[in-house]
């Protein structure tokens, strides 16, 4: 009896072997296509870089999956949500997140994971991109004053994200003195919904990682450093000082 390791699971669950695994099934009975996306407010950005432009430290399959799949997945959720609930759609975002307890609590829950899956995805894909580099200026002095130096922040960050249990984030906020601090929150959770604001985050859910790291959650948070666009940072930095920064 043949057996199906995580591994394969994954592998089959996204189609990757899928012509290798039954390529006769697949050649008899092609795969439906995918419904529709329901129209709606909610939106994707393309990725500002092409998919393979993070290789090898974030390789193009995954990359495809989590943008075109995993975040598609949470905007067309809240499309579906907003026919009968169009308010979530009519402020920013960040508005809408810091103020999820007034919500009716029938969409409370499904709004919190689809919207804060929205906001923390859209945030993620803007910081990276290829060439990786150093901050600087202001964003460099404020990461020595507030979080010990870059060596420092990034080991405590990379720990941070390896000690949440499941899926969640890793996140550095800047306070309204313009002060960095980090935080973890699970699942999509974002602390948009306390009213903060992101300047960075990672991913730390499997789907973010799996195809080249499997279980290797903390090989992966320290590659990932090689992928964070510094200017886009600085940029959000200087958002967030100036009070504009939205997602
Ligand atoms: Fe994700």
């Amino acid at each position: 009896m043949p057996s199906l390791t995580r591994r394969n699971l994954m592998v089959a669950a996204t189609g990757v072997a899928a012509a290798a695994v039954a390529p006769r099934i697949a050649a008899a009975q092609p795969a439906p296509a995918p419904a529709p996306a329901p129209a709606g407010p909610f939106k994707q950005e393309p990725l500002p870089y092409p998919a393979n432009a993070l290789e090898p430290h974030i390789d193009a399959r995954t990359m495809e999956i989590h943008h075109d799949r995993h975040h598609v997945a949470y905007i067309n959720n809240l499309n579906a949500i907003a026919k009968d609930n169009p308010q979530i759609a009519q402020k920013p975002i960040q508005d809408v997140l810091a103020k999820i307890g007034e919500l009716p609590e029938a969409i409370r829950t499904p709004v919190r994971n689809n919207l804060g899956g929205h906001a923390n995805h859209t945030m993620f894909w803007q910081i990276m991109g290829p060439g990786g580099g150093k901050p600087a200026g202001d964003l460099a002095a404020a990461i020595d004053r507030d979080l010990g130096g870059l060596e420092k922040f990034q080991n405590e960050f990379n720990a941070a994200g390896g000690r949440v249990f499941g899926s969640g984030w890793v996140f550095v906020l800047v306070g309204r003195d313009g002060k960095l601090a980090l935080e973890t929150r699970p699942n999509q959770d974002s602390p948009l919904m306390d009213g903060k604001r992101v300047l960075i985050g990672n991913d730390v859910w499997e789907h973010a990682y799996y195809l080249t790291y499997q279980n290797r959650r903390p090989d992966y948070l320290k590659a990932w450093w090689n992928v964070v666009n510094w200017n886009k940072v600085a940029e959000r930095y200087a958002a967030a000082k100036a009070g504009t920064l939205a997602v």
